[in-house]
């Protein structure tokens, strides 16, 4: 028997006790993880389906999305009791193209209220589907906006307070590709063959086969089963001597490294927000939750490689960064390479002229601490409104984490670019649009952010942790743009 399935057998059989052994939660020393040279890639990759749209007479392109309650079959013994969109677990992918209008009816078929957040995306807030959106079990909400930003992997996810790590972890989230309307740029495009969406998440099953879905360290919710697409134990046909991968890390506590097995080097070609002005070749890519990149790896025929996630610094001391899974090696994703591969033309050498932003543009600059789960020494409130910002305009935030545990910090409803993270300007595969800035122990990110040129001074926008579990427990602050 392969050691994953012996694995997932025995947690099945001896209860949720050895599962927190071996996610090294809260009993005994913490332990690592180490899943990688494990997996014997036995299941096919799921790609999320493209979400059927249709075209309104006021021209919108109109989507439904069902957040419904389902169950899914991750595991032979015992099915999981999960929640998706249109379907049991996650959701489709959701497709625009930048200066179209799009409508969005949103059904709650749940037993519990929702909202639905479009994470990255620049929409007036009283689209946002931020804590204030909520959607009553039964009820529909239907956003609209036009889409009116480069071309980007966006997502969507749940965002009602205090609950977000629940609905995230049972299975609400999906992504949202918007397309440019520029010249093409050279990269692969045919969805799920060669531009492939990884929605990388980590579970722990319970001993009934259940999902743990809420936690109660500070880390928040540490998995030992990563899911790529709902798959846990994936690989990919691949046909193409390049393929493009759209990485959303959709964990809601897990800071994944990825590489591959072969240490191959890869090029990161998008960031959150967008195309990097020029590709950048790594090895390593961390991403902390709810970042993006899009990366483009060259294949050779009949090659095996596999994307793993490998050991990081956080920032933590030693326990702490066992804790929060820095040591872990976890296979992920097994590529397979046909023994015919049909050629794909090298990278160009420049993507698209660099939307810049200049210092001197910035009107104001504001300081955000990180702490004990606040910001700024306040927890949130729902009826505050912390910031208040001018429609459009650009300012400098100065975001410091002077806690003891790595977090993220991140804005909605805008883009912003990294000017320096303790006083070093990024690495160029960080340079780019970014909605989401990892902020290990004791780091300070300078961030330029241009702001959403929708005025609303009733509805606030909001800025978090994205680590679910501490935005969950009140990390996390309101602005208004006016
Ligand atoms: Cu991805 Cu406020 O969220
Ligand atoms: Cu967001
Ligand atoms: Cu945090």
């Amino acid at each position: 028997m392969p050691p994953l399935l012996s694995r997932r057998t025995f947690l099945l059989g001896s209860g949720a006790g050895a599962a927190l052994m071996l996610t090294g939660c809260s009993i005994g020393k913490a332990e690592a993880l180490s899943t990688a040279g494990t997996l014997d890639f036995a299941d096919p990759l799921a790609i999320p389906p493209l979400a059927p749209s249709t075209l309104a007479s006021d021209g919108a392109r109109v989507f439904q999305l069902t957040a419904k309650a389902g169950s899914s079959l991750f595991h032979p013994a015992a099915p999981t009791p999960t929640w998706g969109y249109n379907g049991d677990f996650l959701g489709p992918t959701l497709r625009a193209r930048r200066g179209e209008k799009v409508r969005v009816a949103v059904q709650n078929d749940l037993p519990d209220p929702t909202t639905v957040h479009w994470h990255g995306m620049q929409i007036p807030a009283i689209y946002d589907g931020s804590a204030h959106q909520v959607i009553a079990p039964g009820a529909q909400w239907v956003p609209e906006w036009t889409i009116d930003q480069p071309a980007a992997t966006l997502w969507y996810h749940p965002h009602v307070h205090g609950k977000s790590e629940e609905q995230m972890t049972r299975g609400l989230t999906g992504m949202f590709i918007v397309d440019g309307d520029g010249p093409d740029q050279g990269l692969p495009t045919e969805y799920g063959v060669d531009d492939v969406p990884l929605i990388i998440q980590d579970r722990t099953f319970a001993g009934d086969g259940s999902f743990q879905v809420s936690s109660t360290t500070p880390e928040g919710l540490l998995g030992d089963t990563m899911l790529i697409n709902g798959s846990i134990n994936p690989y990919l046909i691949v046909r193409t001597e390049a393929v493009r991968l759209r990485i959303l890390n959709a964990a809601t506590a897990r800071v994944f490294n990825f590489g591959f097995s072969d240490n191959r080097t890869f090029t990161v070609v998008g960031t959150d927000g967008g195309v990097l002005p020029a590709p950048v070749p790594v090895e390593r890519l961390m991403l902390s939750p709810g970042e993006r990149a899009e990366i483009v790896v060259r294949f050779k025929a009949g090659e095996q490689p596999v994307l793993q996630s490998h050991p990081q610094e956080l920032g933590m001391s030693g326990e702490l960064n066992i804790r929060a899974g820095g040591n872990d090696s976890l296979d992920l994703l097994q590529f397979r390479a046909a023994t015919k591969l049909a050629a794909a033309a090298k990278l160009p050498a420049s993507l698209v002229p660099p939307a810049s932003l200049d210092l001197e543009d910035s009107s104001r600059t504001r300081g955000f601490i990180l702490k004990d789960m606040y910001i700024n020494g306040k927890i949130m409130d729902m009826s505050r409104i912390d910031e208040t910002v001018g429609a459009g305009t650009v300012e400098t935030w100065n975001v410091s984490n002077t806690d003891n545990l790595a977090h993220n910090f991140h804005v909605h409803g805008a883009q912003f670019r990294i000017i320096d993270i303790d006083g070093v300007n990024p690495q160029p595969e960080f340079a780019g649009w970014k909605d989401t800035v990892f902020l290990p122990v004791r780091a300070t990110a300078r961030i330029q952010i241009k702001f959403s040129p929708y005025a609303d001074p009733a509805t606030p926008y909001m800025y978090h942790c994205h680590f679910i579990r501490h935005a969950d427990m009140g990390m996390m602050g309101q602005f208004t743009t006016v």
